[in-house]
């Protein structure tokens, strides 16, 4: 069992995959659930501080409502909170965002730097969706926000972009599933592809860190390993969770 910063109320906190832009809760319980997991982050060294503009994410929200095509997601309010907090504070200048499907879970990581939400200059940011007709919804999606082309959304398979991407790696997202036989598991594949290069301080962060554990098994053993990344905690504020590691 690793390190894990809970909210009691994580499992009645639930969505609907079908209504990604309905409401759960009061934007200020919201908005406390995040920043007392930003705390925890805080508290393990992990991030610097934990001050984000929350009038930008504001904005990022309505920008992705007003913009984006999304036929489901399991990325909850608090999760896409937290996720922009996250880039905001810790600024990457390269992202691998890897299973991003319409584009709905890179946008949260991405959303610091592109568009309505921004709030400081990214140099490449790279969403990677391995199915055409995905890839191709999620290019649609970020076409209209992203008028300086710091984004790029890849048609192949993350463990290829983790394995030839140029230069250092500030942050990695991770969301692929791999089919019946891999499963989840295949984001251990993308990280050991990608590892060599994630930057000092660069953080990994691993959706469904809870109800997709079974499968994540070795991939949380590796990343909770002080030998191989230097902090480790599973933020769970809804049902999916979010492991988030530091190298
Ligand atoms: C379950 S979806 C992620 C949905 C996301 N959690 C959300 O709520 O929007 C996983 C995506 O990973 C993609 N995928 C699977 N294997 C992949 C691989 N090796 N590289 C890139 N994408 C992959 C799938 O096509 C799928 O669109």
């Amino acid at each position: 069992m690793g390190k894990c910063y809970k909210v009691s109320d994580w499992r009645q906190y639930s969505m609907d995959y079908d209504c990604p832009h309905k409401e759960l809760e009061p934007l200020d319980k919201e908005i406390e659930v995040v920043s007392a997991a930003l705390r925890e982050l805080r508290k393990h060294g992990m991030i610097e501080h934990t001050d984000y503009n929350h009038d930008k994410m504001s904005a990022h929200r309505r920008m992705v409502r007003e913009e984006f095509e999304i036929p489901w997601t399991a990325i909850s309010p608090r999760m896409q909170r937290f996720m922009y907090a996250v880039s905001a504070i810790s600024q990457p200048r390269t992202l691998i965002a890897a299973g991003i499907f319409c584009g709905n879970t890179f946008i949260s990581c991405a959303g610091a730097a592109v568009g309505a939400g921004a709030c400081y200059r990214a140099e490449r940011l790279v969403g990677v969706e391995i199915d055409p007709e995905r890839a191709e919804m999620a290019r649609r999606n970020l076409k209209s926000i992203d008028t300086e082309g710091v984004t790029e959304i890849r048609c192949e398979d993350a463990v290829l972009t983790a394995k030839e991407f140029a230069g250092n790696i500030d942050m990695l997202y991770l969301d692929a599933d791999g089919g019946p036989e891999k499963g989840k598991g295949i984001y251990l594949d993308i990280l050991e592809a990608a590892y060599d290069r994630l930057s000092p301080g660069g953080l990994v962060l691993a959706h469904n860190s809870v109800n997709c554990a079974k499968r994540l098994q070795r991939y949380l053993e590796f990343v909770r390993d002080p030998a191989h990344m230097r902090e480790s905690v599973n933020i769970i504020v809804d049902p999916e969770g979010l492991e988030v590691s530091v190298r």
